[in-house]
């Protein structure tokens, strides 16, 4: 696992930013998995900025989503799929028919997640941004959910229904006590993670993930299994980890 530490936020937006772009430059059909929340909209600005400065292109991108609430439509406002698309998608060249995700909207979920786990095993991910919850979930993969899992439906505890008023919701009772997610299995499949904390409040979480026990207790610790992973924390995010063990930027 390769760990930076960034002085600057901005350096690792543009770290991070750089680094997808470098990869879509040079793949002929890059895979890209993108994450909601606000940790990585720095880099979607990078994406924004590069792509009006025509240094990158995302016509070949495919994409694909990590999680959304179930009981949303993909045109709701705060779903995730509007997130992802207000954010980047609406201000990049990338064709409608190449964003993919799950549609919380759907009647039958187990359906809807074979579709999705299958569409992911066709067009396997290059590169997949990660950030960290809360309670250490990574996409909606909550405490308890198996190391191994697929793309399946799960009932959210309550601190990710808090965090999710961060996104928009004005009362906790319209944030769906349900989401769904890419499974921590589909998530290990990815050939590249990116995952990246931001903020003193991760601190403690980013600590558990790199040293703690490998627990579905807490989700993101699985990270430390992956032969392929790169770390990205500013310096508030890594104050819990020893000196010897990042490379600062
Ligand atoms: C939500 C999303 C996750 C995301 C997490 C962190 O729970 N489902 O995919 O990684 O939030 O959010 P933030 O970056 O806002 O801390």
């Amino acid at each position: 696992m390769k760990i930076l530490v960034f002085e600057k936020e901005e350096h690792l937006d543009a770290y991070v930013g750089e680094y997808i772009c470098h990869f879509i430059r040079n793949h002929s059909q890059p895979v890209i998995g993108f994450a909601t929340g606000s940790t990585p909209l720095g880099v979607y600005c990078y994406f924004i900025d590069n792509y009006q400065a025509q240094k990158v292109s995302f016509r070949q991108v495919k994409a694909f989503n990590l999680d959304e609430y179930v009981g949303l439509t993909p045109s709701h406002p705060r779903s995730f799929a509007s997130a992802m698309k207000n954010e980047l998608f609406s201000h990049i060249d990338i064709l409608p028919e190449n964003i993919n995700a799950l549609d919380g909207s759907k009647e039958d979920m187990i359906q809807e997640c074979q579709r999705y786990e299958s569409l992911i095993d066709a067009n396997p991910i290059d590169i997949q941004i990660l950030g960290i919850g809360m309670d250490g979930h990574i996409a909606y993969n909550e405490p308890g959910s198996p190391l191994d899992g697929a793309c399946h439906v799960v009932d959210l505890h309550q601190e990710s229904i808090e965090s999710s008023l961060d996104y928009g919701f004005d009362h906790i009772e319209d944030v769906p006590t349900q989401g769904v997610t890419q499974g921590i299995g589909t998530i290990m499949k990815a050939k590249q993670l990116i995952m990246m904390a931001k903020g003193e409040k991760k601190a403690d979480l980013v600590k558990r993930m790199i040293y703690g026990e490998v627990t579905s207790d807490f989700p993101s610790s699985i990270i430390q299994r992956h032969p392929n992973v790169i770390v990205c924390l500013d310096r508030s995010a890594a104050s819990q980890l020893k000196e010897e063990d990042y490379e600062k930027r």
